[in-house]
């Protein structure tokens, strides 16, 4: 995929830009706080509907304005599409892709597809299982965009059934229990359906990543990817993970009801990351913890070359001058065939790299200009 034209408006700290990037490597070289970051969230914000740092919106128009837009032109292999951003405080951000309003931010799955490498990666492995959830979903987000609608269906009939068990509507433990099967059934199907797509997910992905591991370690070390449900579907369902979904909400019920919000099920998922027999996660040193960060990232980006025939767009920031040569090399080799937005301090890594013709652009308070 190719972005061939970005334009923005009133976004962050840029009051208008246009860029008409390379098709190879774009380096977005400057000092601290003048906008870099910012250029590669347009980007992110484009590929998943949502910034990478932020929850909020509001603070991606330009400080003291009313709105802010982001633009771009896309060449892919199925045609080029135009992908519009508009921001209003205290409104929805509308979508539109080819002039046409989305409904749902879901319709913009998989027109733009982009792999971000940044600094907080190593979060996927040292952080909460909350963020190892969050990578399959936006992953499978990307890949399926069916697997973005029945997430959403999964957290709405979760957030009802939580609504339940709150303290103020406990009165009558028996009316609570049959208001709660209602949303066991909606839970279950959904439920299940998030289980068998991150299981086969996790399992492509996972050999990916322990031949990757393998190659950046000097064949130092075996880097294992398993889903852990938290449902276990063998024992439970006997494989049918709708079964075992359904009868862990069953048995549940009065620890949920006690508890005061629902115990099991695929919003308790883990990603288990094994390196030489041993949780990375625990006992893996920071240098074994960074490889097994890029090596599940270089993975997903293998993988979305594979399902989809064609090159994301790939969203390098600060990351290259915080990893040793192996590794390095190991993502620079990845960047060979992408379009490539790279940011950075100064370029002398990326010379000392073995970079040449860096086709560059100098970030400055809010604006690009070419090197
Ligand atoms: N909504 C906003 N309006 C105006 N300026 C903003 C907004 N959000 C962030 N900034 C400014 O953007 C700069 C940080 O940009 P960033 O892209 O993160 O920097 P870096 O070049 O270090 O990656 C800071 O100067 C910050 O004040
Ligand atoms: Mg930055």
């Amino acid at each position: 995929m190719l972005i061939e034209r970005l334009k923005l408006n009133d976004f962050r700290n840029y009051e208008s830009l246009l860029l008409r990037p390379d098709s190879g490597l774009n380096v977005i070289v400057g000092e601290n706080a003048q906008g870099k970051t910012n250029a590669v969230e347009a980007i992110f914000l484009c590929a998943f509907g949502r910034s990478h740092r932020t929850a909020k919106d509001a603070e991606l128009i330009r400080a003291g304005f009313a709105g802010g837009y982001v633009g771009m032109d896309i060449q892919a292999k199925s045609g080029s599409r135009t992908i519009e951003i508009k921001l209003k405080s205290g409104e929805r951000k509308q979508i539109f892709i080819d002039k046409l309003m989305a409904k749902r931010t879901g319709e913009l799955m998989g027109a733009l597809n982009a792999v971000m490498f940044s600094p907080e990666d190593l979060e996927l492995v040292k952080g909460a299982p909350a963020e190892r959830r969050r990578f399959m979903d936006m992953e499978l987000s990307q890949l399926r965009p069916a697997y973005y609608y029945t997430l959403q269906r999964y957290n709405a009939a979760l957030r009802q059934r939580n609504a339940l068990l709150k303290p103020d509507a406990k009165a009558d433990m028996n009316a609570v229990r049959q208001q709660l099967y209602i949303w066991d059934e909606q839970l279950s199907k959904t439920g299940a359906e998030i289980m068998r797509m991150r299981a086969e997910f996790v399992q492509r992905l996972g050999l990916i990543a322990s031949r990757l591991h393998r190659q950046i370690s000097g064949e130092r070390e075996a880097l294992l990817v398993r889903y852990a449900p938290d449902v276990d579907i063998e024992r439970m369902g006997g494989g049918d993970a709708e079964a075992a979904l359904s009868e862990a909400l069953y048995n549940g019920a009065l620890d949920d009801i006690r508890r005061g919000y629902t115990g099991a099920g695929p919003h308790r998922d883990e990603l288990e990351l094994n390196l030489n027999g041993t949780n990375v996660r625990v006992f893996g040193s920071q240098g074994q913890q960074r490889t097994a960060a890029l090596s599940l990232k270089l993975s997903e980006l293998e993988l979305i070359k594979g399902e989809t025939g064609e090159s994301p767009v790939l969203l390098l920031d600060d990351v290259l001058s915080e990893l040793d040569e192996p590794r390095q090399r190991a993502l620079l080799e990845a960047m060979s065939d992408c379009q490539t937005f790279l940011t950075c301090t100064t370029l002398e890594g990326l010379k000392r790299a073995g970079l040449k013709g860096i086709n560059a652009w100098r970030c400055a308070a809010g604006t690009l200009t070419r090197e």
